[in-house]
């Protein structure tokens, strides 16, 4: 599975879809071509992108089930209008900004799949924080890059450690054998990281070594736990 059917998989069926951030259209067009949806009102910021999905979809032929919106994030989109909407493809930072900027907006969508480029921990953070449960999490591998697809949902959850922003606690309970790979992955950058800070002839960052330190202990102990429990 790629980022993209890893996307259209969290896509619950419904009535209207919104495309947050459509580019050249491909996650309207799958959704539509898998009757996930009736309509899909697809949005960028930026005239161009919004241009390209107008010529694609336009091109295959399903101009007519699409509303074309510039602006930004859930701004164009009214108070119950969607049924779930994708935000895909941008960073962490700016996927929860969008949800924050329209509350009323977002708490009247009953599902999202959100799926950050960079920052992934910031997003499961603010999820956390503001009232969602990541009900389900996809990690799929392009080339050497990881990507998390999470599906939030209107419910309120509690974090109970902080490696859970960085590391998915959906996943790990679902014993990921990609994920496995992306906690290996990510103590072995970490431990790369670690003997340049102590090999530097400037000064060194103890507060940084201490925090590479702690969070490869954590790392560590969750790979055990997944062995014990395999
Ligand atoms: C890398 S593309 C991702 C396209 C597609 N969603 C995907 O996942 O393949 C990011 C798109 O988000 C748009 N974008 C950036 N900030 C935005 C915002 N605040 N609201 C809506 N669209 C935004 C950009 O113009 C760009 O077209």
């Amino acid at each position: 599975m790629n980022r993209l059917e890893a996307i259209a998989s969290l896509i619950d069926k419904c009535e209207t879809l919104a495309d947050i951030g459509t580019d050249h259209g491909y996650i309207a067009e799958m959704a539509l071509k898998d009757n996930l949806c009736k309509k899909v009102i697809a949005t960028d910021i930026n005239k161009g992108p919004l241009k390209s999905a107008v010529n694609h979809l336009t091109k295959i032929g399903f101009s007519n089930l699409v509303d074309f919106r510039l602006g930004s994030g859930l701004t164009v989109i009214n108070e119950n209008e969607v049924d779930c909407a994708v935000i895909a493809g941008m960073g962490g930072e700016l996927i929860a900004k969008i949800l924050e900027d329209s509350k009323n907006i977002s708490k009247s969508i009953n599902s999202f799949v959100l799926q950050a480029m960079t920052n992934v921990d910031v997003l499961r953070r603010y999820l956390y924080d503001n009232g969602y449960t990541i009900s389900e999490e996809i990690i799929v591998k392009e080339l050497h890059h990881y990507y998390f697809i999470i599906k939030a949902v209107n419910k309120a959850s509690v974090c109970e450690d902080d490696i859970y922003y960085e590391i998915s606690k959906y996943l790990l309970d679902k014993k990921d054998n990609l994920l496995l790979e992306f906690i290996k992955k990510t103590i072995e950058v970490n431990n790369k990281i670690l003997i340049n800070l102590n090999n530097s002839t400037k000064q060194n960052n103890p507060l940084k070594i201490n925090e590479l330190k702690n969070k490869n202990l954590k790392l560590n102990k969750l790979i055990l736990e997944y062995n014990v429990n395999i």
